[in-house]
C-alpha cells in the first residue's frame, strides 16, 4: 500500500558527539546522526553494540557526552514529546496493573496523577486499545498476557501518550506473527502522520525490510541513512563480524 509520507525536515532529532562509558567500558564512541519524522528507523547492530544505551542516552535515562536536539532544541527539555518502550525484559511483570491500567498510565503525562482520568483520555485510550486489537483484555492481569500481547498493551501506552516521537526496544522480540502484524501497521501509520518512530532490533531477519532508514551500531555508528544505502555487505560485516548472511530481498 503507497503511502503518503509527510517529511518535515525541522521536526528531525539530531544526535551530535554522543558518547556513553559505563566505568572502564566505552559503550558508544561518538555517534553523529540525523533521525526523520514520516520514516520507520531501524537501529541495528549485535547484542552489546549499544542500541539501547543509545535509546536511554536520548532519553536521559544514562549520562552521556554529547547533544541531542529535537526541532533544534535539546529533546531533554521536550521528553514530554515521547513515548518510550523498554525491552520487555526490563518490565516488571509481577507489578499487580490491569491492560487498562497500563494503557491509562500512559495519558499520565496529560492529566496528572491526581486528577481523575477525563472522559476524553479513556477514550484515547480504548482507541488505542482497539487499534493493537486487545480491548476484550481490559480486566486481565498485564502478568498473565502473552509476549505478543504484553507487547500490543504497551504499544497502546505509547499510542494514548499522543507522542510525536515514538522509541520502541526490542518490539520484535518472543511475538507472535499477528502481533508482528499489528506492530507494523501501526509503526507505518505512525510514520505516514509524520512522527519519528525509532525501533531497535538485533535480529537481521526479513523483518528489516519495512525499515526505511538504518541505523547501523557496533559501539560505532557503522552507517546510517536510507536502508539500500546502508544495507552493503561491507556495512553488515563491520557491524556483525564476518559470517553475516546477506540479505539481498531486504534491499
Ligand atoms: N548499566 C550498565 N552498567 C554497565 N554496563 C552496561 C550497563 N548497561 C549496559 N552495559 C553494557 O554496555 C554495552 C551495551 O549495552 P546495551 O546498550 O544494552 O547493548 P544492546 O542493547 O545493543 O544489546 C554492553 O556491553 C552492556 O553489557
Ligand atoms: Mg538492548
Amino acid at each position: 500500500m503507497p503511502f503518503f509520507r509527510n517529511t518535515d525536515e525541522t521536526k528531525t532529532i539530531e544526535i551530535v558527539h554522543l558518547s556513553v562509558r559505563y566505568h572502564a567500558l566505552e559503550a558508544l564512541r561518538d555517534i553523529n546522526c540525523i533521525i526523520k519524522p514520516g520514516k520507520l528507523t531501524g537501529i541495528f547492530g549485535p547484542n552489546g553494540a549499544g542500541k539501547s544505551t543509545l535509546l536511554k542516552a536520548m532519553l536521559g535515562l544514562v549520562s552521556c557526552s554529547g547533544t541531542v536536539l529535537y526541532q533544534g532544541k535539546p529533546l531533554m527539555q521536550q521528553l514530554d514529546k515521547v513515548a518510550y518502550v523498554p525491552q520487555r525484559s526490563q518490565i516488571d511483570w509481577t507489578y499487580p496493573a490491569t491492560v487498562w491500567d497500563a494503557v491509562m498510565m500512559g495519558r499520565v503525562r496529560k492529566t496528572g496523577w491526581l486528577r481523575h482520568f477525563s472522559a476524553v483520555s479513556r477514550q484515547i485510550a480504548e482507541a488505542a486499545l482497539q487499534r493493537v486489537e486487545m480491548l476484550e483484555y481490559r480486566n486481565r492481569p498485564i502478568g498473565q498476557l502473552s509476549g505478543g500481547q504484553q507487547q500490543r498493551v504497551f504499544l497502546a501506552r505509547a499510542l494514548a501518550q499522543e507522542a510525536e516521537i515514538f522509541c520502541f526496544d526490542e518490539p520484535l522480540v518472543g511475538i507472535d506473527q499477528k502481533t508482528q502484524v499489528v506492530i507494523f501497521q501501526v509503526f507505518n501509520e505512525l510514520a505516514a502522520s509524520g512522527k519519528i518512530v525509532l525501533v531497535v532490533n538485533h535480529d537481521l531477519g526479513k523483518s528489516i525490510s519495512h525499515f526505511d532508514e538504518l541505523i547501523l551500531l557496533n559501539r560505532d555508528l557503522i552507517a546510517a541513512g536510507a536502508r539500500q544505502k546502508v544495507l552493503t555487505e561491507e556495512n553488515l560485516s563491520c557491524a556483525y563480524g564476518g559470517n553475516v548472511m546477506f540479505w539481498k530481498e531486504a534491499v
